[in-house]
């Protein structure tokens, strides 16, 4: 299978992760950010904050493919709901990825990628269907025993599920009511609204490496936003970002 490239944007959601590669991990810098290669689980893999939004996520994966020889590369971290059945606390794995930011008509038609003739990118399927499985495991088995009971009462965690479609990247946290009601109206099938993972699938869709997007839902991408993104992102990210990833590293392919 080669290496696994797995990117975050934010150091909590992987945190967890680097303490598992333990010490041996390898730590090599390029483009000032840090690339640790090691093993989790026996799998090989790259880890590496990519730090927030396209430019950061696009030159990152860039970096895995060509320095690292990621074969696969997963993204993972939190996003803002879009979908109104999409809940704090869900996990969605993107089947296809968009940048609702990208506008250059009337040259091209509205999120197109000029000369790439497309605007929704395919996430890898076999790849996406483990990170799914092992969301669903990691909901149904660890995080109840994980985090407790109240913190996920906090944020309104009762019964999260993990869905799969469509996920909207762009260079702007979404945090108010209209906002969002305009990416639901623009675009009805999207689930959730994250600033990286449609720059990362276009880039692997060049390179053609297999990419995978998995996503916790941290807020509403309403007006109250900020507040539920901060508070998920010190209690609870952690957890989930890195036991979804490390069932996902135990899984046979
Ligand atoms: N990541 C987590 N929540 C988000 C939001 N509301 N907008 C953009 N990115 C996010």
């Amino acid at each position: 299978m080669g290496r696994i490239g797995i990117m975050a944007a934010l150091h909590d959601e992987i945190s967890s992760l680097l303490e598992a590669m333990g010490p041996d991990a390898e730590r090599t810098r390029v483009g000032r950010r840090d690339y640790y290669t090691g093993a989790i689980h026996g799998r090989e893999v790259v880890v590496v904050l990519a730090r927030v939004g396209k430019v950061a996520a696009a030159a990152t994966a860039v970096t895995l493919i060509r320095e690292f020889d990621a074969r696969v590369v997963v993204f993972a971290g939190l996003a803002g709901a879009v979908a109104r059945d999409v809940a704090v606390g869900d996990v969605v794995v993107a089947t296809a990825l968009l940048q609702h930011d990208l506008d250059a008509s009337p040259l091209f038609p509205c999120y197109e990628v000029p000369l790439l003739e497309r605007s929704r990118f395919d996430a890898d399927r076999a790849t996406s269907e483990r990170l799914s499985l092992a969301a669903r495991e990691y909901l149904a088995e660890v995080l109840p025993r994980q985090v407790p009971a109240d913190t996920l009462a906090a944020f309104g965690v009762a019964d999260p599920r993990v869905h799969r479609g469509v996920i909207i990247s762009g260079d702007r946290f979404v945090g108010c009511g209209a906002a969002v009601r305009g990416l639901r109206d623009e675009l009805p099938d999207a689930l959730c609204v994250e600033m990286e993972g449609a720059a990362v699938a276009q880039i692997c869709y060049e390179y053609d490496v297999p990419c995978a997007v998995v996503r916790t839902i941290s807020d509403r991408a309403d007006d109250e936003a900020s507040a539920s993104f901060s508070g998920f992102l010190s209690r609870v990210a952690r957890y989930y970002s890195a036991g979804i990833l490390e069932r996902f590293l135990t899984m046979a392919w």
